[in-house]
């Protein structure tokens, strides 16, 4: 059976079972591309010590080569050998949220091949919360470099259908979990500087992390496209649908949803507008949780219906949206 889509060949396509498990390891052992789940998005993995394979995910992604990638290790062991030092906070926050979305940043063992790093001295090390992920590396057997599944600057793939139509034929094999979990990328820390810094907010919240290891800074920064990058990868746009997409405050959409001749959908958080003009609506959840879980499969959704125009409502404040105030913020990001 292949669930991912009708077009494409099953042998592409498999839902993730022991023996297709099996299968993809072997495919990355030989070099090859395999997506598989983990629980924040779909992952385009590597074997992370084979510089050529990781090659291919550039070369498949069309990813800029200074923006370094990470690497996904089984356990807090798997990641102590690929750094130079593993620091106490590391050990502690591992010891929390390993499995989970947190990737830490920290100086890498001399071994690990420059391309993962993008030249850098450090290497971003994650331990993925998902069954298929962790039964993936250690089938492996190496720690599995992967980016988000899908083209540069494309929307991250919270499906596997999603992968396929954004990578088709250049991933060998795609492992399909079904739809994953936490909806938006890992919660990025950096801890070879001091003090430490959130690169990239993700579903944990900087205060959780806090309480743990004390005050850390949350960086608010992004660079232009193609420039070396305090941290690396965060250009200005990213996520990006092909729509136009355009951040408005609630009161102001309707009325703008009137001008323009193009096929607009309005999309609000929790509570749909009253009386929307006959204008096409979808609501994300009223909880930062659920509107993460569901943002990227719906921003698919109305690229797939060819949507030219999405009017969405600004986000509420508080830290619980603030990773998806910055995935929407780069998404509606000009070009
Ligand atoms: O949830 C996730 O993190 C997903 C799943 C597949 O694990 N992965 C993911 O990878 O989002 P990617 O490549 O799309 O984003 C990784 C980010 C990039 O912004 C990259 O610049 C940053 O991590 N990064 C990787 N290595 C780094 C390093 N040594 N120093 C600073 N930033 C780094
Ligand atoms: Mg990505």
């Amino acid at each position: 059976m292949n669930s991912c889509s009708p077009d494409v060949p099953p042998s592409r396509c498999l839902p993730a079972t022991e023996p297709s498990i099996a299968e993809a390891a072997a495919v990355l052992r030989s070099g090859g591309l395999v997506a598989f789940p983990t629980e924040t998005v779909y992952g385009l993995g590597a074997d992370g010590l084979n510089p050529e394979a990781v090659a291919r995910i550039y070369t498949a992604k069309g990813r800029p080569s200074n923006n370094p990638l990470i690497l996904h290790v089984a356990d807090i062991d798997g990641a102590r050998a690929l750094v130079a030092s593993w620091p106490p906070e590391a050990q502690v926050l591992a010891e929390r949220f390993w499995p989970g979305p947190l990737t830490m940043v920290l100086a890498a063992a001399p071994h690990i091949p420059e391309i993962v790093r993008a030249g850098n001295p450090t290497v971003a090390l994650r331990c993925p919360a998902h069954p298929v992920a962790l039964a993936l590396i250690r089938a492996t057997g190496r720690p599995l470099a992967a980016p988000s599944a899908n083209r540069s600057q494309g929307i991250s793939p919270s499906r596997a259908e999603h992968v396929v139509k954004s990578l088709g034929s250049r991933v060998d094999l795609v492992l399909d979990g079904g739809p994953t979990k936490a909806g938006v990328e890992s919660t990025i820390l950096d801890l070879s500087r001091r003090p430490f810094r959130v690169l990239r907010p993700g579903p944990l919240a900087p205060s959780l992390l806090e309480a743990l290891v004390g005050p850390i800074e949350v960086w608010s920064g992004a660079v232009a496209d193609g420039t070396v990058q305090a941290a690396p990868g965060m250009a200005s746009r990213h996520y990006a649908p092909k729509a136009h997409l355009e951040l408005l405050p609630r009161p102001s959409l309707l009325a703008r949803s009137q001008e323009g001749g193009n096929r607009v959908v309005l999309v609000t958080f929790g509570t749909p507008l009253p009386g929307s003009g006959g204008g096409e609506q979808r609501l994300l959840p009223g909880n930062a949780e659920g509107a993460m879980a569901a943002l990227y499969a719906l921003l698919h959704d109305l690229d797939a219906a060819g949507v030219d125009r999405i009017l969405m409502e600004i986000p509420p404040d508080g830290e619980a949206w603030m990773a998806l105030r910055d995935r929407l913020r780069r998404a509606a990001a000009k070009a």
